[in-house]
């Protein structure tokens, strides 16, 4: 390969790896909207911040990303008794971000 090449191709890769840099830190910061839009606080903490009914720090040690999920969409599924609201019309975009953000708490 010419050294020319090389540079190029160690360009785009930087590139491409920056791009996929942001878009986490986008899909990340949605999540974080999406978790403060539907008032998960109310009853949920993070950090000492938030409702005393159950702290999600280190949920994602505890739970794979298809559990929470099923928490979310449908919590009596995963708890008859459970008082936690269920967010049966939350676009799955929305889900999917705030999933991912849930994922960063271990
Ligand atoms: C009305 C209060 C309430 C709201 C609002 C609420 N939850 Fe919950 N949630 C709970 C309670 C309480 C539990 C624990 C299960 C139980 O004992 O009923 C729980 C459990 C969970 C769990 C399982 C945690 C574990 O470690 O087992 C996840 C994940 C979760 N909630 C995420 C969310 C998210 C995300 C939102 C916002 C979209 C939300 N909850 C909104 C009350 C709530």
């Amino acid at each position: 390969m010419r050294p020319a090449m090389i540079v190029i191709l160690g360009a785009a890769l930087i590139v491409i790896g920056v791009g996929i840099a942001l878009s986490l830190d986008d899909t990340l910061d949605h999540g974080q909207e999406v978790y403060a839009m539907q008032k998960c606080a109310l009853c949920h903490s993070i950090s000492g911040i938030g409702g005393k009914k159950m702290a999600l720090d280190g949920v994602a040690s505890r739970l794979k990303p298809d559990v929470i999920r099923k928490w979310i969409r449908n919590p009596k599924e995963m708890k008859t008794d459970t008082i936690m609201k269920p967010y049966p019309n939350l676009p799955e975009k929305d889900l999917n971000d705030l999933v991912t953000f849930l994922m960063t708490l271990r």
